[in-house]
């Protein structure tokens, strides 16, 4: 079920965000500078609060001791950790083999124009980019300024031109009219490598009414490229779909119901793109096989684990979880459940 050459781990650096996205609504992110990131909104934060540089480089040490061979650091935003960079270098010094950074670009610029490149280590860049509108950047963002994140990506671009860059899209069905037009615009930018358009995660129950008006399914998605485009999507992995343009542009397409979920996944209230494919390290060292992790269940303290020097062999047990994980409910089940009306077909 979980392959080895699969094995991800992400890792939350800044539990804070300068930006507050209508989609991502942990209660804190709403508010800037408050703590959001998306692994410590549900579930009570550990005693220790944001742990230190060192301590996370020792946790992602003893996660790649365990077979994890890549890495995404996010948060909030990862670049709001003024430390991100030695981040990157450490996990490459250690070993790790894909180490990527998704952000939301806002804070590129400035890094560049003070340090003058990009850590060495660095072999991804995401960036959260739903639209080449800046007015409607502005709107789901609430203060992102799209010249200042392109700016920012055509300078990441020029400090190493083989750094491959990705653009996250969040479906919202009321951008699906310009959906031709954003991949346009991404295979003209000049600096997009790859688009990789994420379902809509149902965030808590109080943001129901926006995800029943603007979820729209990977397999609505497909369709409307096959009437609209000539584009041959295919799946490679078990959890997305992907397609390469002749401009050379990869657009991959994340399916919710791809998802690998177990008996933990249950009551769980979201149904999310990953299920057990990437194991998640929280601001405060929680480890978990989870996104967005409620239950306690399976979850590990990093600083405690690391100090009694029994991280290792926890991270080994978790791994096994994954092993055994089938999937246990669909994503329709989980839609009658929650009583969910979704607008549209899907
Ligand atoms: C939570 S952000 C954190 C990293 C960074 N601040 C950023 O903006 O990229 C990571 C990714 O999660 C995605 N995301 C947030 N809320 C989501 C939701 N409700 N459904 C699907 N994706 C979501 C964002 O679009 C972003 O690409």
């Amino acid at each position: 079920m979980f392959s080895l050459n699969k094995r991800n781990i992400r890792v939350a650096i800044s539990p804070f965000c300068n930006l507050s996205c209508i989609y991502c609504d942990g209660p804190k992110s709403r508010k800037p500078n408050k703590p959001g990131a998306m692994e410590d909104f549900r579930r009570k934060p550990l005693k220790q609060g944001a742990i230190s540089t060192d301590m996370f480089i020792k946790i992602i040490e003893a996660l790649h001791l365990a077979r994890f061979d890549g890495m995404t650091l996010t948060g909030g935003e990862p670049l709001l950790n003024p430390e991100w960079d030695l981040i990157v270098n450490k996990a490459k010094e250690i070993g790790m083999s894909r180490i990527g950074v998704t952000t939301n670009g806002t804070l590129l610029n400035t890094y560049l124009q003070k340090k003058g490149h990009l850590p060495k280590g660095l072999t991804l860049l995401t960036i959260s980019l739903d639209t080449f509108d800046a007015d409607r950047l502005k709107a789901i963002t609430r203060r992102g300024k799209f010249e200042e994140v392109m700016k920012g990506l055509s300078e990441a671009k020029k400090d190493n031109p083989k750094l491959k860059i990705r653009a996250n899209k969040v479906l919202l069905r009321s951008d699906m009219e310009s959906l031709l037009d954003y991949i346009e615009f991404c295979e003209k930018s000049g600096v997009i490598d790859e688009i990789n358009l994420l379902n809509l995660i149902l965030k808590d129950q109080q943001s129901k009414r926006f995800f029943e008006e603007e979820f729209i399914s990977a397999s609505e998605v497909l369709d409307f490229f096959s009437k609209h485009t000539k584009y041959k999507f295919s799946i490679d992995n078990k959890y997305e779909f992907n397609t390469k343009l002749s401009s050379d542009l990869r657009i991959i397409l994340k399916d919710t119901n791809l998802t690998l979920r177990n008996n933990q996944c249950i009551n769980c209230p979201i149904y999310c793109q990953e299920g057990f494919y990437t194991v998640r390290v929280a601001t405060d060292g929680n480890i978990t096989a989870c996104p967005d992790h409620k239950a306690e269940l399976s979850s590990i303290d990093g600083v405690a684990e690391l100090k009694r020097g029994t991280l290792f062999n926890k991270v080994n047990q978790l791994v096994k979880t994954f092993e055994t994980a089938e999937p246990k409910e669909t994503l329709d089940d989980f839609f009658v459940k929650n009583n969910i009306k979704l607008r549209k077909g899907n």
